[in-house]
């Protein structure tokens, strides 16, 4: 008789957990909507055709890609100059780590992804408010970890 009872709090859990992560995401004005990934070799990323120059390009009406490397203690692009991208896009990014594994984390929003060397996180975001939109690495990655941060600007 107990197994129906829990069977029933098991679902109204999933059902909160999925309702947190919905109200997360529309509430930011930013919405992952996609999540794939491939892979790279780390030894030869500065001379890859895409992370040898990372950043931003467009690819469509609304559409851009976005390459972007994580390295002790830095997103590039994003951490010396702000990532921008017009209000209402739509953003590809494929992300990879140069060293260690490190975390590219846009905070108050459900884009969220690890960066791990060797491997491609890609992901699609759509930006639909203006405004600034801080990026924080969430894995410990060595002694700069603290202080490794970006910023998107949504324009
Ligand atoms: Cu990079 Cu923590």
């Amino acid at each position: 008789a107990y197994e129906k009872l829990w069977l029933a709090l098991a679902l109204v859990l999933i059902v909160g957990f999925i309702g947190t992560i919905t109200y997360g995401a529309a509430g930011a004005g930013i919405e992952m909507i996609d999540d794939k990934g491939g892979t790279v070799d780390p030894a030869t990323l500065d001379d890859h055709p895409k992370f040898g120059d990372p950043g931003i390009e467009k690819t469509g009406e609304n559409s851009y890609d976005v390459y972007l490397v994580a390295r002790q203690f830095v997103f590039e692009p994003g951490t010396s100059e702000p990532l921008r991208v017009p209000a209402g896009s739509t953003v590809t990014f494929h992300v990879t780590a140069a060293d260690v594994i490190h975390g590219f984390d846009v905070v108050g929003t459900n884009a969220n992804t690890m960066a791990i060397p060797g491997q491609v996180a890609e992901f699609t975001v759509r930006f639909e408010e203006p405004g600034e939109y801080g990026i924080v690495c969430n894995e410990y990655c060595g002694s700069g970890h603290h202080v490794m941060e970006g910023s998107i600007v949504v324009m």
